[in-house]
């Protein structure tokens, strides 16, 4: 694992577009796995400001968000298709037919799992994958005591992960109690990932999900088995951090080549 600690989400957010800037210009046809909460939107203004102004091309880029909330359309509000078409689709030349977001309507939800894992398959999976961390240790929206080993499925929500979103709603009591989320083991498939973490609200579970046991309580520490995984977090998701100064100082001695993400760690 690579732990990069920056002093705001914005300038982790400029080393995560430099990350997506040095895959798109090696492999125009990337497939990006995108997460929704408030985390990644300081990358999205980074990518629709590289579009604006760089001329980022994202006219071959495939895209599949982690998961969508059961019974909301597409075009509600709160709805994770209508967030990502607010943050980021509607300002970029991705096209609309290459991005993916679980359908939370579908009548059949098994076989939209399923169809939702075929689709990543059919392109030959996903290049690099985009996390925020829930506070009780969840990605995407694997609660703890999710399989490490499982697969796009309908989950039940947590009466924590409610109260925490119930500020995207009206009131939490419209906080909808199912999800479609790729799994643990879809998202340990994904060649590259890209967590990021702000804020003192999640210092004690980024040091959970870093340099802790890995455990099915914290879904988010299995990232620790995933060979290719960059953790950005500003100063205060880092303040429980154990060995923060040994992050720095490895992220310190790297060539500004390897810095911007052309090369692995
Ligand atoms: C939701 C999403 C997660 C996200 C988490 C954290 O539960 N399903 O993918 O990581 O929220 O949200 P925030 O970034 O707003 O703290």
């Amino acid at each position: 694992m690579e732990i990069i600690i920056q002093p705001t989400p914005e300038d982790c957010a400029r080393i995560g577009g430099k990350m997506v800037d040095a895959l798109l210009r090696q492999k125009a046809n990337a497939v990006l796995g995108l997460a929704t909460g408030s985390t990644p939107v300081p990358l999205y203004q980074e990518l629709v400001r590289m579009r604006r102004e760089d001329d980022l091309d994202f006219s071959g880029v495939t895209t599949f968000n982690l998961d969508e909330y059961i019974g909301l359309p597409g075009d509600h509000p709160c709805s994770y298709r209508h967030f990502m078409q607010q943050q980021l689709f509607n300002h970029i030349n991705v096209r609309p037919e290459r991005t993916h977001v679980p359908n939370g309507l579908a009548v059949d939800i098994k076989a939209e799992c399923n169809a939702y894992e075929s689709a990543i398959q059919a392109v030959g999976g996903i290049d690099l994958q985009v996390l925020g961390l829930g506070a009780d240790g969840h990605i995407a929206f694997n609660e703890p005591v999710s399989s490490l080993g499982s697969r796009t499925r309908i989950k039940t929500l947590t009466q924590k992960t409610r109260e925490d979103n119930a500020r995207f709603f009206d009131s939490i009591d419209d906080v909808p109690r199912h999800c479609i989320t790729m799994g643990v083991g879809t998202i340990m498939e994904c060649r590259k990932l890209l967590l990021f973490a702000f804020g003192e609200s999640k210092a004690e579970v980024i040091a959970e999900a870093v340099e802790g046991p890995i455990r099915a309580m914290v879904p988010a520490s299995a990232l620790q088995l995933h060979q290719n995984v960059k953790i950005l977090v500003d100063e205060a998701a880092a303040s429980k951090l154990q060995q923060r100064d040994y992050y720095k100082e490895v992220f310190s001695n790297k060539p500004d080549w390897q810095r911007a993400g052309r090369e692995e760690h």
